[in-house]
């Protein structure tokens, strides 16, 4: 449709009308109850009027959706088609590994990908638009979302969620094989006070601008079509009610200008949050907040119209999000083709189609992370190997928000073994008892591969802990293993980094193996014995234990830093019982063999407000094996107007170098790079000297200096 036919729809469509085009329900209104995430009420409807609302949460189906958009453009006065949205995280049908793990591939590339992957399969199942990607910044891992977050980093969160935007969306959604992407949850929503879900949000104005918005910032710039608002308050306003969030830094500063969904309920639960204080009240704060689609709520439905006729809200205010909901529509080209991709044959080639499992267990190749290696990896295949925990034979390794995967088509670590590698001397107790045979084969092992850690339903929205470190059982299991083996390789699975220093110290080996997805224990099964060689970072730090949270690299001096020492010191900024830094950094991860930095070099040591410097370095893989390296480039500006971090990443490339083979890498460091909000929240740079270095992770010292002038 042309824009003056969309006015046309508009100018013709009565009020009613316009306001169900704002109501978002979940499939229970439409006889189906497959996917809701929070209270189940009754909105007190007709049974006619849901079919007439504006979208639909949470259905999926070739088949199932045509029929249902159907009937429910039987029931719309304009016949206008419905928009079918769902939680595709991760993968549709087959899953790939989780967010927090895509973050710790260090690769934009794979994420863009994977989410391409993802769109073709929801789109062939009648998917509009994907609630994704989850851009929000998380340090601390007591918040179960932090395993749909890429992380703990700005820059890299930004990175993955332009990706992810362009692997969903293409340059047009409209296309075949896309969906619209929607960001979410607006804003700083991983920084719920004390890791607790649904909490609020106490933020500095620097914090949120500097570290919290800029994923955002990058997704809007990447062009995406939705974002949606967050549970938690900023400056003690709920976000879906939040007016200069949503219209002051979102619309007017972001330039956003596609569609604002509130969060599951979010518009009535302002009443709950003490900020509105009714369900017609929350409606009018909501919309002239400028939150477009009210989801599952009943205040749109019930409070806007009369709003409107008693004069207390625009009309116009109205109109403006009905037009952004038909906007996106008719980008999706809906009005032409209200299935667009549906297609039952179309899902039978794509769903878990062999290209998508060989990228689920690529990306899992990349996302996996080894933290320790005292030379017990790789295994060999002539070892005798006992492999000990339920998490060695589980499928719920897939992840949460795995909705519409299908989990019994989920490769366990056992099963992969014992496919990929038939040969091997191996021998499975999949259970977490300490039972008295498991431990006389565990005794005679050469070495035992511990699966411990979290299963998809220790992580996810509302599994918040308090205490992150290892389970009371795995702790035991561990214990009672070690006491007659000390050869031992611990796999950790889970959504969130855990606390786990007592098996830093006593494992031979350990790997992060997060939540792989449906084909990810390919790839563990071939890093363990040696076949890929692993390239992921972390992109959260672990830390030592729960009390150090949140945690990042990106810290800022205090004006009594502790000095190189170890134990507690005092009168400076520690702990008693515990270090200051993590027990592993953001951005680090180990290979097999070892890959060399030479001494950055810089073609200048200054830098002109309109020019450029070069700092590069040469790096070889002196190992054996291929290696896939995250080169990292980190910033600190010595001295600012406003504290600074004691570092940044700002630049990143995954290189790949064979076996002996040596590269050159180059990062360009121009003025913008160095701009920040300064005292008075203007984003400049300030003349004076920096310090950059590049190498392997957050904590290399492969460093230079130079100044900005
Ligand atoms: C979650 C969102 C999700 C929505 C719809 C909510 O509970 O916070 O991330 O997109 O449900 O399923």
């Amino acid at each position: 449709m042309t824009q003056a036919e969309l006015n046309e729809l508009l100018n013709d469509m009565s009020r009613s009308e316009k306001v169900e085009q704002l109501v978002q329900l979940h499939g229970g209104f439409f006889g189906n109850i497959d996917v809701y995430t929070g209270p189940v009420v009754d909105f007190h409807m007709t049974a006619d009027q849901p079919y007439r609302t504006g979208s639909v949460l949470g259905e999926h189906g070739a088949a199932h959706l045509k029929d249902l958009q159907n009937r429910m453009m039987e029931k719309q006065p304009h016949r206008i088609p419905a928009l079918f949205m769902a939680d595709v995280i991760h993968g549709y049908k087959t899953g790939f590994p989780v967010p927090i793990a895509i973050g710790s591939s260090f690769n934009p590339a794979l994420a863009e990908q994977i989410a391409s992957a993802a769109a073709k399969e929801a789109a062939a199942s009648g998917v509009h638009v994907t609630f994704s990607p989850m851009v929000d910044l998380v340090r601390d891992s007591r918040w179960g979302r932090c395993m749909e977050s890429t992380g703990e980093d700005p820059w890299l969160n930004a990175r993955m969620a332009e990706s992810m935007v362009s692997g969903f969306q293409g340059g047009d959604y409209g296309e075949k094989g896309k969906v619209a992407a929607c960001a979410k949850h607006f804003a700083a929503y991983g920084a719920v006070q004390s890791g607790r879900d649904y909490n609020v949000t106490e933020i500095s104005e620097h914090t949120l601008f500097e570290d919290y918005l800029v994923s955002y910032r990058a997704a809007v710039k990447a062009g995406v079509s939705m974002v949606m608002t967050a549970f938690n308050t900023i400056d003690r306003q709920p976000c879906t009610t939040n007016r200069r969030l949503l219209r002051e830094i979102l619309r007017k500063d972001m330039g956003f200008e596609g569609v604002v969904i509130s969060d599951y309920a979010a518009v009535s639960e302002s009443v709950t949050h003490g900020s509105s204080a009714s369900l017609r009240d929350a409606a009018k704060k909501a919309m002239e907040a400028g939150c477009d689609i009210d989801m599952m709520s009943e205040c749109y439905l019930h409070h806007l119209e009369s709003l409107i006729e008693d004069g207390e809200l625009s009309e116009s205010l109205l109109d403006e999000a009905v037009m952004r909901v038909l906007v996106l529509k008719n980008r999706l080209g809906l009005f032409e083709n209200p299935y667009k991709d549906a297609s039952e044959e179309d899902e039978r080639s794509l769903h878990f189609c062999p290209e998508h499992r060989e990228l689920s267990r690529r990306a899992a190749e990349e996302t996996t992370v080894l933290l320790k290696n005292d030379g017990a990896l790789p295994l060999d295949e002539k070892q005798k190997i006992v492999v000990v925990g339920a998490l060695a034979d589980d499928k719920e390794i897939t992840g949460s928000w795995a909705l519409f995967v299908d989990e019994s088509r989920t490769v366990t670590l056992r099963e992969a073994v014992q496919e990929l590698y038939p040969n091997a001397d191996t021998e499975f107790f999949a259970s977490d008892e300490i039972a008295g045979e498991m431990l006389a084969a565990a005794g005679k092992a050469d070495v035992v591969v511990l699966a411990l850690g979290e299963n998809q339903n220790q992580s996810g929205e509302s599994f918040s802990k308090a205490d992150i470190s290892l389970s009371k059982a795995h702790a035991a299991l561990f214990e009672a293993v070690y006491g007659v083996n000390q050869n031992i390789v611990t796999v950790l699975f889970g959504g969130r980094p855990l606390a786990v220093p007592e098996l830093a110290e006593k494992t031979n080996a350990l790997v992060e193996a997060w939540l792989p997805g449906s084909c990810g224990s390919y790839a563990l099964a071939d890093i363990l014995f040696g076949r890929v060689n692993p390239s992921g970072r972390l992109s959260m730090s672990m830390p030592y234990c729960t009390g150090q949270l949140p945690l990042s690299y990106g810290a800022f001096s205090t004006g009594r830093p502790k000095p190189d020492m170890q134990g507690f010191c005092p009168f400076v900024s520690n702990y008693m019982d515990a270090p200051n830094v993590p027990l592993y950094p953001f951005g680090y991860g180990l290979s097999y063999g070892e890959v060399a930095y030479s001494p950055v070099r810089l073609d200048s040591s200054v830098l002109t407000r309109d020019g450029k410097l070069t700092a590069s370095v040469r790096v070889k893989n002196c190992g054996s094996l291929p290696v896939k390296e995250a080169v990292q480039l980190y910033i600190r500006d010595i001295t600012g107007s406003v504290v600074r971090p004691l570092r940044e990443l700002k630049g990143l490339q995954k290189i790949e170098l064979a076996a002996g083979e040596e590269t050159e890498v180059c990062f360009e460091i121009t003025e913008e790079m160095l701009r920040f909000y300064d005292r008075d929240m203007n984003f400049v740079s300030e003349a004076g000297a920096f310090t950059l270095w590049i190498g392997h992770d957050s904590l290399t010292d492969n460093g230079a200096d130079f100044r900005l002038e």
